[in-house]
């Protein structure tokens, strides 16, 4: 933030409750009038966003847009120059370091870049979030880290392994379990399926899915990946101008009238995305 400029009277969430609320009766997310600036470049103007417990939140748009800043924004590592975010309910702004600490307990990150230590093991790097609490003891430390490993379909015998031993899809996976391994209720994943080869890329999406669905996790992902966007989203928010121009389940948005909108869903990967998603719905549908 630009030290020098003067506080904005509108800045932060207005009062209200604004209690750690885990039981989805608030928006899981709520992002009211956002901007955010850097220097005198302003980033988000007017941006809203809800986003309801459960969902698959995916966030589109151009390059350098601002989605990775928005997710910075929900995890509490930049701050509004305007407007208020709300993460299950509180302002995480005005959150103090240690009371940050504790909320971060309650959601998971896969940053773009897997973000693995390269110095620690796989085991190391997922019982990281665990050994930064300092309470818990060693054999429930390596419990939890062997059940997420195997969640993510990571045999135990590439526990000891290095990063620099691992494959892209591999450290993904391992990022993956490091971000469940607090048993999160939100997590955010940035790119996940950027830099995998098509069939890593599906077995990925295919596990997001299915975790998803056993552990009722909300799910905010960027991504500019057609394929994972359609096989995953519950809804789909479209970053342009500085804030959100459109948010609907897949079918509607792709009919917003947005030259961003055409561009990114009507182009020729775009219809043979969506021919797949079809195929996909008509084949799930005949197994029922
Ligand atoms: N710490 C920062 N300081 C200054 N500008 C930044 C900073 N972080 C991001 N930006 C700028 O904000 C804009 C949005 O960035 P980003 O969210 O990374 O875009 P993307 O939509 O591609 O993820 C870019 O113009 C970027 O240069
Ligand atoms: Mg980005």
């Amino acid at each position: 933030m630009d030290e020098n400029l003067p506080a904005d009277e509108n800045c932060g969430c207005p009062d209200g409750e604004g209690k750690l609320t885990l039981d989805g009766s608030v928006p899981v997310v709520q992002i009211t009038n956002l901007q955010t600036k850097f220097g005198r470049t302003v980033v988000h103007q007017d941006l809203n966003l809800e986003i309801e417990q459960g969902e698959i939140l995916s966030i589109v748009g151009g390059s350098g847009t601002g989605k990775t800043v928005l997710l910075r924004q929900m995890l509490g590592l930049e701050r509004p120059s305007k407007g208020c975010v709300r993460i299950f309910g509180e302002d995480i702004s005005e959150a103090n370091a240690e009371h940050l600490q504790q909320l971060r307990n309650h959601w998971g990150m896969l940053f773009q870049q897997g973000a693995l230590y390269s110095a620690l093991t796989v085991f190391e790097n997922i019982a990281q979030p665990m050994r930064e609490l300092r309470v818990l003891p060693q054999d429930l430390i390596r419990d939890a880290v062997l059940l997420k490993m195997n969640m993510v379909d990571l045999g135990p015998e590439h526990a000891n392994k290095m990063p620099s031993d691992l494959s892209g899809g591999m450290i993904k996976r391992v990022a993956l379990a490091r971000a469940l391994v607090l048993e999160p209720k939100l997590l955010f994943l940035d790119e996940p399926t950027a830099g995998l080869d098509p069939d890593r890329s599906e077995s990925f999406v295919k596990l997001i899915k299915s975790l998803h669905r056993e552990l009722g996790l909300t799910v905010v992902m960027v991504t500019h990946d057609l394929d994972t966007l359609f096989a995953l989203s519950t809804r789909i928010a479209v970053l342009a101008e500085k804030h959100v121009i459109a948010i609907a389940p897949t079918r509607e948005v792709i009919k917003v009238d947005h030259p961003f909108i055409k561009e990114f869903f009507l182009g020729d990967r775009g219809k043979r995305a969506l021919e797949a998603l079809d195929e996909s719905n008509e084949a799930s549908k005949n197994k029922e």
